[in-house]
């Protein structure tokens, strides 16, 4: 089936601040979000990208990726998954698969993409790191209520894989009853799903604050 990618590129980032969105302001010269759509335009398996961008938008247009034909432009909505469902609504096929990438996720690599091609089953599947520290489950008062076990606890990131038009009724039904739904994979469990977490690299951050642009750079050279 064919697997079409969906960029959410319609935050204004808050936490980054400044003048001009995060997704974009240039890393090795280039803006961030020509960095994600050129690795995913690039990728062997992906037919089509499409990209939800604010309604008041004066950057995408002079992005070097804008003019590729296999490019969709949406306008996005007011939560993450609220872009995201407005895209996946320009799914046509019924047994296409949505593979949903973060716009501020510009060092996402192939090798990354094919493991999760490769480890994904029929629900569906989420790049994931485990955790590496030590987690504590604080009380009220800030102070440690106890341990919890880390084995079992993973951070999601994406790329996130799964059936489009089941993805598309899940952010539905999740808009419809109210619930807060901060990734793909949260949708789909709502509906009783459970996607495989794929170990994902360290280096696939979100630039979120204005640290993370140093780190990014770092990754991508
Ligand atoms: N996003 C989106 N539509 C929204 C909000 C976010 O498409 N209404 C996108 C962002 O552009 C980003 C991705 O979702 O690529 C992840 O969101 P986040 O890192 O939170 O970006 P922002 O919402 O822009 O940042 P902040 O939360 O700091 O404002
Ligand atoms: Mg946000």
């Amino acid at each position: 089936a064919a697997v079409i990618a969906v960029v959410p590129a319609a935050g204004v980032g808050k936490r980054m601040g400044g003048h001009i969105p995060k997704q974009y302001l240039p890393l090795q010269g280039r803006p961030i979000l020509s960095h994600t759509l050129s690795r995913l335009l690039c990728h062997p398996r992906i037919a089509r990208v499409i990209v939800a961008i604010g309604p008041e938008d004066g950057y995408f247009a002079d992005l070097p990726e804008a003019q590729d034909p296999r490019l969709t432009v949406v306008t996005g909505g007011q939560e993450r998954a609220d872009s995201v469902r407005l895209a996946l609504a320009e799914i046509p096929q019924p047994d296409a698969w949505a593979l949903v990438h973060d716009a501020a996720r510009p060092c996402l690599t192939a090798g990354d993409i094919d493991r999760l091609l490769a480890e994904c089953e029929a629900q569906g599947a989420i790049l994931a790191m485990p955790v590496r520290d030590t987690m504590k489950r604080a009380d009220d008062q800030q102070r440690i209520d106890h341990t919890v076990e880390r084995a079992a606890l993973w951070h999601a990131l994406t790329p996130q894989l799964f059936p489009a038009q089941a993805l598309h009724h899940a952010l539905c039904e999740a808009e419809q009853a109210g619930a807060e739904i901060t990734d793909e994979a949260s949708a789909m469990e709502r509906q009783g799903w459970r996607p495989k977490l794929v170990s994902g690299r360290p280096d696939n951050i979100k630039v979120t604050h204005p640290d993370d642009l140093r780190l990014a750079e770092l990754f991508l050279a």
